[in-house]
């Protein structure tokens, strides 16, 4: 063990798992909770493991009669005055003092005064709502402000059983990080307005996933249920977010679920299966590049796509259009600031630019418009429909897609370009699929499917393929797993490519390989 390290950590690398409230590994250790307590051989009381350092042939008892019943005195303390309203209340489920309760207490209330009442809905900010009855006085909200996003506009405010939780005058909890405070609070006191009484913690399945809302790709646990993601909780990783995530970010799981979502697939307003629609998409795309040829042909990358899907979109351009003209799309960027939030609120342009040689890279978007104002574009496909430029360049580009021979969509959401488009191919979005993302640090991180694609939406490499086997590009992969080792390949290839002149930055390291039993061959419904 490292010099320094504590009952509580040692216990937790060893396996033990020593009950807690107040010790977070990510804050300072004001030991209040004492919920933590063990009993080491020579010492004349217990001692808090939290803040105990492990020494040379200590003796530790975690779990001896005398640890227990102090754990049941101090549950005991804790319960005196807490309401106990865990069939109203959104933690029950996942509440440490619950769980605690049963493990070390479960004994019938001795309590026989009526206990002390306080604020039970309180606003402390936009996003947070404190119930003064619930908090067990840990701290871990205070320390969170105080000592991660530095905004400290939390305090403990009145003293014995009066004490709790507030803002400073004249301030509110609105950090941009504000909703981890729900996250660590180890009760129901803090509750996410966004998540109150919405849905049972124990009705929500899991998949591990990233926030796609910058480039920064936070880890998070996609809670969902009944095929709707619910809320985002940050994973712990320590190379990407550590325990945190912004809340612009944790919201944005919303996205996922708005009213202009693509399930049908669609042509000249006509709803198709999937056999019918490739077959015309097909037919339309082959008749147009017979008209302009294939330079009169771009296509859009989106850097909101998984690099399995845009894998298979180059190879879609390059062998089934047979066109160059390659740009990126995505979202305009935005503000970033000095934690985790990146101006790039677009989740994958690293993956975008590695699966393309350095020497021939996708144009800016501007350029696009620039070819679509001089004619040289008369057809352009289209991944996903969020539009990276704003103000007069964003009106220039919808009159000249209004004014192109054929554009198709291929997208999980219409927003503007739904009613332009002839050919509109519904995707899934990330909740729906497995795939990788690289970050804007070169960090790959894979996303789980959650659950299966809404309507006939389905993965973008899975629609680039079977379209392009349609047009005769010879595009086919059985398994999930050997597209991606195919993409692994090229990913390897454009890194390790010698150029004349040294890349300015540095290069996305390779995802690792997974094996996935997600099938290729599903795209027909
Ligand atoms: S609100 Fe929650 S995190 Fe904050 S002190 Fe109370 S119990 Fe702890
Ligand atoms: S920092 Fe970026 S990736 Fe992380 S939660 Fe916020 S928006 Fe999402
Ligand atoms: S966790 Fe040790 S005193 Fe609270």
């Amino acid at each position: 063990m490292d010099r320094g390290t504590t009952v509580l950590q040692a216990a937790a690398e060893l396996g033990f798992d020593i009950p807690h409230f107040c010790y977070h590994p990510a804050l300072s250790i004001p030991a209040n909770c004492r919920m933590c307590l063990v009993e080491v051989e020579r010492a004349r009381t217990l001692l808090p493991a939290c803040c105990t350092q492990v020494t040379d042939k200590m003796v530790v008892h975690t779990e001896n009669e005398t640890v227990k019943q102090a754990r049941r005195a101090v549950l005991e303390f804790i319960l005196v005055n807490h309401p106990v309203d865990c069939p109203i209340c959104d933690q029950a489920g996942e509440c440490k003092l619950q769980d605690y309760y049963l493990a070390y207490d479960a004994q019938a209330s001795r309590v026989r005064t009526t206990k002390v009442t306080k604020v039970k809905v309180y606003p402390l900010g936009p996003e947070v709502v404190y119930d003064g009855e619930r908090c067990i006085l840990c701290t871990r909200c205070v320390r969170f402000c105080n000592e991660v996003t530095g905004t400290a506009e939390l305090t403990v405010v009145e003293r014995g059983d009066r004490s709790g939780i507030r803002t400073f005058p004249g301030q509110e909890l609105d950090n941009a990080y504000s909703m981890c405070t729900v996250d660590l609070c180890p009760v129901g006191a803090l509750t996410s307005r966004d998540f109150r009484f919405k849905c049972r913690v124990w009705l929500l399945s899991s998949a591990d996933s990233i926030c796609t809302g910058c480039s920064r790709g936070c880890a998070i646990h996609m809670e969902h249920h009944q095929s709707e993601v619910q809320r985002y909780r940050p994973r712990y990783n320590p190379e990407v977010n550590e325990y945190w995530m912004c809340d612009e970010g944790r919201l944005s799981y919303k996205e996922l679920h708005r009213e202009d979502r693509l399930t049908k697939l669609q042509i000249n307003g006509a709803s198709f299966t999937w056999p019918q629609g490739l077959e015309k998409a097909a037919s339309m795309l082959g008749g147009a590049i017979e008209s302009h040829g294939k330079d009169g042909v771009g296509v859009v990358f989106s850097p909101q796509a998984t690099c399995e899907d845009l894998f298979m979109a180059r190879r879609f351009a390059l062998e089934a259009l047979g066109t160059n003209n390659h740009y990126v799309g995505g979202k305009p960027g935005g503000q970033g600031d000095d934690f985790l939030i990146t101006p790039d609120k677009d989740p994958n342009r690293n993956g975008l630019l590695v699966m393309f040689p350095r020497r021939s890279r996708p144009a800016p978007f501007e350029q696009l418009i620039e070819d679509m104002r001089s004619g040289k574009i008369r057809v352009l496909y289209m991944m996903g429909s969020e539009i990276p430029v704003e103000g007069q360049l964003r009106e220039d580009f919808l009159a000249e897609v209004a004014k192109l021979d054929l554009f198709v969509l291929q997208a999980s959401r219409g927003g503007e370009l739904a009613d332009t488009a002839r050919i509109i191919l519904p995707a899934c979005t990330h909740a729906e699929k497995d795939g990788t993302f690289i970050n804007v640090d070169g960090i790959a991180q894979s996303v789980t499917k959650a659950f299966e694609p809404h309507g006939r939406s389905r993965a973008d490499w899975q629609i680039f393929m079977r379209l392009g086997r349609k047009m005769g590009a010879e595009m086919s992969y059985t398994f999930f797993k050997e597209l991606r080792e195919e993409m692994v390949a090229l990913m390897t290839k454009n890194t390790t490519e010698v150029d004349e002149e040294p890349p300015a930055e540095e290069e996305p390291q390779q995802p690792e390989q997974e094996e996935s039993t997600q099938e290729a061959a599903g795209a027909d419904a």
